[in-house]
């Protein structure tokens, strides 16, 4: 069931990352009904694109590889041009190379850390100056519980979450004083609709997995969109450097 709308981000301007499928399309989705006006972003321009139709006139879809410099630099601009200003990054893109330690190639683990990571870094440098001087903003980086713990053949993606966890929290001590704040998302298992890249194309046993669970699901899109929603917004306002493990409890201990 759909929660209510309720304007919780009336008047302000988020740029989402990764947004043309999956975990980032429902945040876009979340946050346009919230009254934000919504700069969706991404590689996919085809699916990006449709779903901006999809959400209506407060959304925009631009192509936005976050490895590059310039591709931040032009998005940005095209954010204030459009919208005005930025109030809100979302930074949801992501990629997750599966491969035993063993079999990981340099390749594999550099694209990781170059997408996740450094993308990271980029989009947070790129929008602190308009954040700035439109006196403040909110910074949202999607980490996993992979940037609380290690998981077997996840090296690299490992790597690159718990980066995104401590870089959060190194922006979010630097940006505070411009009343910028800076959370990172810490996701567990999420049900999403179409295959991510570098997994398999069979639909996984998210009932299976589930069970084993303490809330005994997985997380739906929603679970994570709206705790982005909650950072986003102002009632978060005394929020920042912090970490927000949305795992149906996984984390807490072993059930044993
Ligand atoms: N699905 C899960 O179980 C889960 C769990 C924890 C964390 N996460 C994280 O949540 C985020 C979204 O995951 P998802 O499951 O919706 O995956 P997804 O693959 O459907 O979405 C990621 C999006 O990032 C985009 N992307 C990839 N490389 C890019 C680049 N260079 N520049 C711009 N966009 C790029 C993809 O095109 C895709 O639309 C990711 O950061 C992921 O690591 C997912």
């Amino acid at each position: 069931m759909e929660d209510a709308p309720v304007n919780r981000l009336s008047g302000k301007v988020a740029l989402i990352t990764g947004a043309a499928r999956n975990m980032g399309a429902e945040e876009a989705r979340i946050f346009a009904r919230e009254g934000a006006r919504v700069l969706i972003t991404d590689v996919l321009e085809e699916a990006g694109a449709n779903l901006a139709e999809e959400i209506g006139e407060s959304a925009s879809f631009r192509r936005l590889d976050v490895t590059r410099e310039d591709d931040w630099e032009q998005t940005v601009a095209h954010c204030l041009e459009l919208f005005g200003r930025v109030d809100v990054l979302l930074q949801n893109a992501g990629i997750v190379p599966m491969a035993p330690l063993e079999e990981l190639t340099r390749e594999q683990y550099e694209a990781c850390m170059n997408v996740n990571a450094t993308g990271t870094f980029l989009g947070m440098r790129a929008v602190t100056k308009p954040m700035r001087l439109g006196g403040g903003g909110s910074i949202i980086n999607i980490s996993s519980i992979q940037g609380m713990v290690g998981s077997p053949n996840l090296l690299s993606y490992t790597a690159s979450k718990f980066a995104i966890r401590g870089m959060t929290k190194a922006a979010a001590l630097e940006l505070g004083p411009h009343k910028i704040r800076v959370n990172s998302i810490h996701p567990g298992i999420v049900r999403v609709q179409k295959p991510r890249p570098g997994q398999p194309v069979q639909t996984p046993d998210y009932e299976a997995m589930g069970a084993g669970i303490p809330l005994r699901r997985v997380a739906d899109v929603s679970d994570i969109a709206r705790t982005a929603l909650f950072l986003a917004s102002d009632e978060s306002a005394y929020t920042t450097g912090s970490e927000f493990i949305v795992d149906g409890g996984m984390l807490a201990g072993p059930t044993y």
